[in-house]
């Protein structure tokens, strides 16, 4: 049985053009003109681009005394109906047990996902046992470790640790990711404003300034170049943090940012809403900013110094938020965003003319396939490439309700938005998931694992360059050393 998209615009990183997409079994088979095929999809007045990849999902994730929302059935399901057909999970190991953690993430996701998924691996602590298991998750697909530098006494490392993991990674042809805040101010800051009586959800943005993000950004910098590792920053927020990658960018720093569409679309007035429930929905780390941020984060997309627009989709329900009714250091953090990312970015960026819809198809698929080192198997329209796409319609809009999400819990960060940019099919490998105005359910068990080999060592440029110029002992001659030494 073959499929062919007909009628549409292709639309990839690099350039837009006239096309059919035939597909035949889980794989893209030819692009052209006049293709056929056994079903024919009517791809007219659309754009036809690469599956949706989000790299930063945390579903069905114990934290903060509870645990996500969000299963890997309700959010895979949400996401291809999004026109996302890949997500990336990161997997939170109990103490050094990184083995364990990754089968328990991978049981879960094995039985319920509908999408395809991978994952990355959180370093919250430094032992023999992890540098031994670091070497096993490697070899069992996952190239990618989270390392936090906020959330202290949770899952916070310090700088040793972190140097350490970073070297490790660079000997591995790993990728280190941080989450870049300054734990030991936020905790700090998040007393003080408890002991002045501010307990409510504003007072989770006013501890975590941008200053907090900034610095973080350039710690985290500092050290991956001394282990001689690229480094990839998620949730950049705000232009203290941007200003830093960009700086390291343009120093030959391989240095990756990823904002997140809810910081693209929503401030820090969220907070300020005389409604509890509304505000403490939105709580989530780094916290949403002041709307200048969004001008540097949107020119970061344009112009190159920032890569990747994720959601970070971390879902708890209200009566979950409600666990810091009165302290709001216990309002769990995350908010959701999976389900909506391609249609908010398309009508954010794309209709107001910040992003083309190649760069569209860039920060939402192609850069982080190459990233993470599973492109073009995923992340590209191209004969041989995975069948992940989505027929997205430019004019097809909505306003996102909760009451009409996929998303299992029950707000939206979105609620009353008007978007434009809907999915009018999503295929993954091959297989129509979603068509609008179709009913599609969830097919648990039929996502697959995504497996992402470590970067050879003819990548690792940074790692040799850092070998290169060394610094070495001084050969002297015994004649010029002094007598008796
Ligand atoms: O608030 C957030 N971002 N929650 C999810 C965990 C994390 O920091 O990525
Ligand atoms: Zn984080
Ligand atoms: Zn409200
Ligand atoms: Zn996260």
């Amino acid at each position: 049985m073959s499929i062919v998209i007909k009628g549409g615009t292709v639309v990839a990183a690099d350039r837009s053009y006239e096309a059919d997409v035939l597909i035949e079994g889980e794989r893209i088979a030819a692009i052209g003109p006049y293709l056929s095929g056994d079903t024919v999809l009517d791809a007219a007045g659309t754009c036809v681009m690469p599956g949706g990849i989000d790299p930063h999902t945390h579903l069905e994730m114990p934290f903060m005394g509870t645990t996500t929302a969000e299963t890997w059935e309700s959010g895979t399901f949400a996401a291809l109906s999004g026109g996302t057909t890949m997500v990336v999970d990161f997997v939170i190991p109990e103490g050094d047990d990184l083995i364990g953690a990754l089968d328990a993430w991978e049981a879960r996701a094995k039985r319920q996902a509908s999408s395809d998924y991978s994952f990355h691996m959180c370093i919250t602590g430094w032992s023999e046992a992890t540098f031994d298991a670091m070497e096993l998750v490697v070899a069992r697909g996952v190239n990618s470790f989270k390392h936090f530098m906020a959330y202290k006494g949770a899952l916070m490392v310090d700088d040793d640790q972190m140097f350490a993991s970073f070297q490790r990674c660079a000997a591995l042809g790993a990728l280190p990711l941080v989450h870049a805040e300054n734990g030991d101010i936020v905790a700090a800051l998040q007393q003080k404003f408890l002991a002045e009586g501010i307990r409510g959800p504003e007072a989770h943005a006013y501890s975590r300034p941008p200053e907090v993000e900034g610095e973080a950004v350039n710690r985290a910098i500092m050290i991956a170049d001394a282990a001689g590792v690229p480094v990839y920053i998620v949730h950049v927020s705000c232009e203290q943090a941007h200003e830093a990658i960009r700086r390291a960018r343009q120093k030959g720093m391989r240095v990756y940012g990823e904002p997140l569409a809810q910081h693209l679309a929503l401030d820090e007035g969220e907070y300020a809403h005389p409604d509890w429930d509304h505000a403490a929905q939105r709580v989530m780390s780094p916290p949403f900013r002041d709307k200048l941020h969004q001008d540097s984060l949107w020119a970061g997309l344009s112009s190159g110094s920032l890569q990747v627009v994720a959601t970070d989709h971390c879902a708890f329900t209200t009566a979950q938020k409600r666990m810091g009714l009165t302290d709001f250091t216990k309002i769990p953090n995350g908010t959701g965003g999976l389900e909506d990312r391609l249609p908010v970015l398309w009508t954010k960026g794309v209709e107001t003319g910040r992003l083309t819809p190649n760069e569209f198809v860039a920060v939402t698929s192609t850069n982080i396939a190459r990233i993470l080192n599973i492109y073009p198997k995923k992340g590209a329209i191209a004969p041989g490439a995975d069948a992940d796409i989505v027929v997205l319609d430019p004019k097809a809009g909505k306003t996102i309700r909760a009451s009409a999400q996929k998303s299992a819990i029950d707000y939206n960060v979105f609620e009353g938005v008007e978007v434009r940019g809907l999915p009018r099919f999503t295929l993954s490998r091959g297989e129509v998931v979603y068509s609008a105005g179709g009913n599609a359910t969830p097919r648990p068990g039929r996502g697959r694992f995504v497996s992402r080999p470590a970067f050879p060592a003819a990548n690792r440029a940074l790692s040799t360059w850092k070998a290169l110029v060394a610094p070495r002992a001084v050969e002297r001659d015994p004649a010029h050393m002094p007598i008796g030494v």
